[in-house]
């Protein structure tokens, strides 16, 4: 009782802020949709073999969320290149090793540089590394005094402190509860972690950031189709990682890409469009990441092109209010991930990210890990809170509200040893 009531008042919360919005959190109101086949191509052939899913159905998936969804990238960059800023062999008090490198993308005469914070295992080489976005700067998720402050445009936030956009030294350790660093650490994996407004500042403009490095003169917004603020940062993972395919201490053969929220939609678009990452981890990634859209449960298209212009491509818009009219559906994005491992977590007051749209995407994928001879959510009913799927394809609900937790990463870390092999 006391949870549903608490429950209630988060509903009503969550409304009020997007009170111009009719939002449905009712299971009975979900319309009655029909979700697009993984293995029926656009012109209706069934797919059957792991070969044809790679050769014919994924291609036109992948260009349909390209194109319609998150934004290509325009182009390519001149060059990418590192310079290691700080390193410490005796972090943590003396558990890790930490190096902080700047990473330099350059095309024509207009480059964005952003800082890459990492703490390794000190003993181990070539460890396995988890490599996530944080939402509010490198300093954030640890109260290491050496981290250093990004100077980079941030969102202002009263709980962390930040005001005319400059982070500072108060929100320093303000979000280290979302990351289990010395548990990371303990349990010989690294942890790679950058701050996303240095890629692009989550803000809708987009003349600043990376975008503004490939327009032509006199250009301000990229085309139709081309890329916004996610599929932004989702090249940052990218470049984040030609980083650590060069760092000896990394086995970057098993970077698995992790997310929160807007960056585990990232993380999901990340392991699609760049299928070096091992592995890929989607925290209560919600609207336009995991959850089925055609749902419209809690966030809708329209509500998050609304809210956030900038995220996806212009042509996502198309499909504001117009849920049916999309040939695909997210279960496809997720799909585009197999072979490889994937966790898709939900939180069970995290309505407003539809935790139960997330999980039916994830057993709606699982047909396409099938074709690889891969396990996914073989069952349609949810699994109870705590009950986790351990599967190549994997899926937690967990209590609690929208965030990252001991519990989370108490999970993710024990699954990725089980799917990369990885020995204690
Ligand atoms: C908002 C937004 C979500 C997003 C979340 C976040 O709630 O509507 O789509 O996932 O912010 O990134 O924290």
């Amino acid at each position: 009782m006391k949870t549903s009531l608490y429950f209630s008042f988060l509903v009503f919360i969550c409304s009020m802020s997007f009170a111009q919005f009719d939002t449905n959190y009712d299971e009975n109101k979900v319309p009655d949709f029909i979700l697009p086949d993984p293995v029926t191509t656009f012109d209706g052939e069934k797919i059957t073999t792991d070969t044809d899913w790679i050769e014919k159905r994924r291609p036109e998936l992948f260009e349909f969320f390209e194109n319609k969804v998150y934004g290509k990238v325009p182009g390519n960059l001149d060059s990418v290149s590192f310079r290691i800023l700080e390193e410490n062999e005796n972090a943590l008090d003396g558990k890790a090793k930490r190096k902080q490198v700047e990473v330099t993308l350059l095309k024509g005469k207009k480059s964005v540089r952003f800082v890459i914070l990492i703490y390794l295992p000190k003993k181990s080489s070539s460890v396995p590394v988890f490599l996530g976005y944080n939402f509010f700067g490198n300093h954030t998720i640890t109260t290491d005094p050496n981290v250093l402050i990004s100077g980079a445009w941030a969102m202002n936030s009263s709980d962390l402190g930040i005001d005319e956009h400059q982070l500072t030294e108060k929100s320093r350790g303000l979000r280290a509860h979302r990351w289990a660093i010395d548990k990371i650490i303990e349990e010989g994996f690294g942890l790679a972690t950058i701050y996303n407004g240095e890629i692009d500042p989550d803000k809708n403009d987009m003349t600043d950031g990376i975008h503004e490095l490939f327009y032509k003169e006199g250009q301000e917004t990229p085309q139709k189709n081309e890329w916004g603020s996610l599929s932004a940062w989702a090249l940052g993972y990218s470049k984040a990682l030609d980083y650590l395919e060069e760092d000896t201490d990394v086995d970057a053969r098993r970077v698995i890409v992790f997310g929160h929220s807007r960056l585990g939609k990232t993380a999901l678009w990340a392991g699609a469009t760049d299928t070096r990452f091992a592995a890929v981890i989607s925290n209560n990634s919600g609207c336009g990441g995991a959850a089925l859209s055609k749902r419209r449960f809690g966030e809708t298209i329209n509500i998050i092109n609304t809210s956030f212009p900038h995220w996806f491509c212009r042509n996502f818009k198309n499909y504001n209010n117009n849920e049916e009219a999309l040939p695909i559906d997210q279960h496809q994005l997720l799909a585009l991930i197999a072979p490889r491992p994937l966790y898709v977590a939900s939180a069970q007051e995290d309505q407003w990210a539809d935790p139960k749209g997330e999980f039916l995407s994830a057993y709606y994928a699982s047909k396409v890990y099938g074709l690889f001879g891969k396990k996914g959510i073989s069952e349609v009913k949810m699994p109870e809170i705590h009950q986790p799927i351990h599967n190549t394809l994997a899926y937690h609900i967990r209590a609690g509200k929208h965030d990252v937790t001991d519990y989370d990463w108490e999970q993710y870390i024990k699954w990725t040893r089980e799917v990369l092999k990885i020995n204690p």
